[in-house]
């Protein structure tokens, strides 16, 4: 096999060489320390007025398409009531407002632009959900860092992402955004995405600050609906839901943004216990926190706050910094002035919000370098080192979850044609997935194009879209009149179905592209089927029925119900970005071989939601599968699931010892092979049971995990650490963090239902 050689270490230092030859888009030229920082926000302060600092803690969401509201924004920008826009992606409508803010202000602060910088840029990587699929965190960071770098370069400063909500509802159309069920994996993903926006420290050239959200239990809102309430344990919130921000806090994170939603009936964005107690108190973050979007002036609409004063006075005491305030909606914040001089708040409290505001500014470099080069940013948008880094990611999230009689890779010797179908097929917009508003379709590879490239001109590849996709009963957010309306295939389903059939028939292979479109995931884009929308499922139902070998990509963020289908391969391509046909065609073909695997676990059917793999294991355990009488509770593909082109075996776990002391690490080891004749790739997982203590504890957790590549025969011994905060919990029982003394059982494979076991107990001497 020749296998993909690419170093993105190498295209990074391309490109930061082209952000430093531009010498526009540098930032601090190294890191502030903390007592320079303060000592320059602690001046700037001394010399702001009460409305000022209100000013720098507000951010306005600025739509140049909407005029009248562009306008208001200039206007509040140039009397220095705005700190922060967000949503200008522009180098020369930043370039015209930072002017603004710097030659027409009083005190000449800087804007900090801020924008939704989810999974690239102008280069568009896969989806968050899919990089954590890679489980290979250096390709998330490596992502993040080219979309920092491209950022920077038109002048913005500071991404809302990584989206580190877990997400165990996939009716939740937010779980596209983060790494799926799991907090070890999702610790792992967030401070990798961290790194890769930030860099070494807040303020490197050609990097932004990174804003880890949504603090905190957004992805456990009621019935899978966004924006609902999310009720959560104390236990579910320590060891679940709240380690991915730890992480993120832990690798830097600059920024926080507080959730929409209430946590346990008080609103997150007016919850001092999470943004005080937790964040700052607990966890020592140092960062700025805004909330989402309106969050401040929520907290009224929630029924928290009695009316907008009180609304901000809350939002702010409880421990926000910066409200970020819709188009046309009223601002909470800028009723703080008032409120101080009614002696409703605290002085010093807004004082404290502004001055955490003006040194992300500091650290950033904005009073230094407060514009960019426009022409410089061209050239760093246009890297083509950039691309590559897309490529290599969207070749390592694909997860292979079905493969008979080893269909894939397809023979290039016997296949002359193929049937490329599906309303997925050539949609270049739906393959770069949601959160994306600066790609250049004309530029994304879509699979139709990328198997044409790949095949060459000795196969034939038609296509035919199949079906066309119904539009959503509930028009999304991403569908109004600020933005752009994705291009939609029109087809008469009936006729298309009966032309793709035929089509099949006479093709040596039939290359189904399925899923939801795009704007059916992600924020807003929550729902109660897993069916694939419109007539995709009889259109798939046809083609298998040609008995012609039959594989089905599926450009989908969420475990979708393919009703008992069985096509001979199957495999999740997410929305792979805007090298993803070119991605998915070297994954066909065999030139790179699937590796990933699901970072969630696939229901067989939507009523048996929420299904972690890590539960507890409960009254009549022999009986964990039988919970329904009509059909197993087993899923139909485990967390951790995915094949490969080769297969691999695992043998001779070791651990370190047999009994240790509380606070003692233990060394695990366990032996793969690669039992196939090709180099391909697999990821050696580690899981743990504890079998008592303070609490019961789930039947398995993911505590280690490392991709690899073996050529045939080759043997790796994988080497894990299990530290003693891998074996620490939050207890209800004590309302504490405990290590109790107790045996784990340890298991290793390649995925959560790893059968290699071993043990080890845990006694003071
Ligand atoms: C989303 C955030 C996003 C913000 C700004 C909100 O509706 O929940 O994730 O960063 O909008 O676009």
């Amino acid at each position: 096999m020749k296998k993909f050689q690419f170093s993105w270490r190498a295209a990074l230092v391309a490109s930061s060489i082209l952000v430093s030859c531009a010498g526009a888009a540098f930032a601090a030229d190294a890191p502030l320390s903390d007592k320079e920082v303060r000592t320059r926000a602690d001046a700037l302060l001394a010399k702001m007025t009460p409305e000022e600092k209100a000013g720098q803690i507000t951010q306005y969401f600025d739509f140049l398409k909407a005029p009248d509201e562009a306008e208001k924004v200039s206007g509040e920008v140039a009397a220095g009531r705005a700190g922060s826009l967000l949503f200008v992606a522009d180098a020369e409508q930043i370039n015209r407002l930072q002017h603004i803010a710097v030659d027409q202000t009083r005190l000449k602060i800087p804007l900090l632009f801020g924008y939704d910088v989810i999974h690239g840029f102008k280069t568009v990587m896969p989806v968050p959900i899919a990089m954590a699929a890679s489980w290979d965190p250096k390709v998330a960071e490596a992502g993040q860092t080219v979309a920092a770098a491209e950022a920077r370069a038109i002048g913005l400063h500071w991404a809302f992402a990584p989206m580190v909500d877990i997400a165990r509802d996939p009716r939740w159309g937010r779980m596209i955004e983060g790494a799926g069920e799991d907090p070890y994996l999702g610790a792992a993903f967030a401070a990798a995405q961290v790194r890769g926006f930030q860099g070494p420290y807040i303020g490197a050239p050609g990097h932004i600050i990174a804003g880890p959200k949504h603090f905190a239990g957004y992805g456990a809102a009621l019935g899978g609906r966004d924006y609902d309430e999310s009720n959560i344990s104390d236990d579910q919130l320590w060891n679940v839901y709240l380690p991915p921000f730890k992480a993120a806090v832990e690798a830097g994170a600059g920024n926080i943004m507080s959730a929409y939603m209430g946590l346990n009936g008080v609103p997150a964005s007016g919850n001092h216990w999470l943004l005080t107690d937790v964040l700052r108190k607990a966890w020592g973050f140092k960062g700025f926190v805004v909330t989402d979007a309106g969050a401040a002036a929520d907290l009224k609409t929630h029924g928290f706050a009695q009316d907008l004063p009180d609304a901000g006075i809350r939002a702010l005491e409880a421990g926000v910094d910066m409200e970020m305030s819709p188009p046309f909606s009223q601002s909470a914040f800028k009723t703080l002035p008032a409120s101080a001089a009614a002696g409703k708040v605290p002085r010093k409290t807004i004082d404290e919000a502004a001055r955490r505001v003006l040194e992300a500014k500091i650290r950033m470099g904005l009073f230094e370098h407060p514009f960019v080069d426009v022409e410089a940013a061209k050239r760093v948008l246009d890297d083509p080192a950039h691309r590559e880094v897309a490529l290599h990611a969207a070749e390592r999230t694909a997860v292979l979850l079905r493969n008979d009689g080893d269909l894939l890779p397809l023979d290039r010797d016997a296949v002359k044609s193929i049937a490329v179908i599906g309303p997925f097929a050539d949609a270049a917009r739906d393959t770069t997935g949601p959160w994306i508003f600066n790609q250049d379709d004309k530029e994304t590879v879509t699979v139709l194009a990328g198997i044409k490239a790949k095949a060459g001109a000795g196969v034939k590849v038609e296509y035919s879209p199949g079906v066309s996709i119904p539009a959503r009963l509930f028009a999304s957010i991403f569908e109004s009149a600020l933005h752009d309306k994705a291009p939609r295939v029109e087809v008469d389903d009936t006729a298309e179905i009966q032309r793709a059939v035929a089509m099949a028939k006479t093709a040596d292979v039939a290359v189904l592209v399925l899923g939801e479109a795009q704007i059916m995931i992600g924020e807003n884009a929550s729902r109660s089927s897993l069916d694939l929308p419109g007539r995709q499922q009889e259109l798939l139902d046809a083609v298998i029925a040609t008995q012609k070998p039959v594989v089905v990509l599926l450009m989908s963020a969420r475990p979708l119900d393919l009703k008992g289908s069985q096509p001979r391969a199957l495999m999740n391509i997410w929305y792979p970005g805007s090298q993803g046909g070119t991605a998915v065609a070297n994954l066909l073909f065999g030139d790179v071989a699937p590796g990933g695997k699901l970072p969630f676990t696939w229901p067989r059917d939507i009523g048996q939601i929420p299904l972690p793999y890590a539960h507890l294991t409960s009254h009549r355990p022999q009986k964990a599968d039988q919970r329904y009488w009509n059909e197993p509770n087993s899923p139909l593909y485990p967390f951790g699931y995915g094949l490969s082109y080769s297969t691999f075996q695992y043998s001779n776990l070791k651990i370190g010892s047999e009994r240790v002391a509380p606070g003692t690490p233990v060394a695990v080891s366990v032996d793969v092979v690669n039992t196939g004749s090709r180099a391909a790739d697999d990821v050696a997982q580690l899981y743990i049971h504890q079998r008592y203590g303070s609490s019961a504890r789930p039947v398995r957790e993911l505590k280690g995990f490392e991709r690899f590549t073996l050529a045939p025969g080759e043997v790796k011994t994988v080497y894990f650490t299990l530290r003693p905060e891998d074996l620490t919990y939050w207890t209800a029982s004590k309302g504490a963090w405990v290590q109790d003394e107790t045996i784990f059982d340890v298991y290793a494979g390649d995925d959560s239902t790893a059968s290699l076991a071993g043990s080890f107990e845990v006694r003071k001497k």
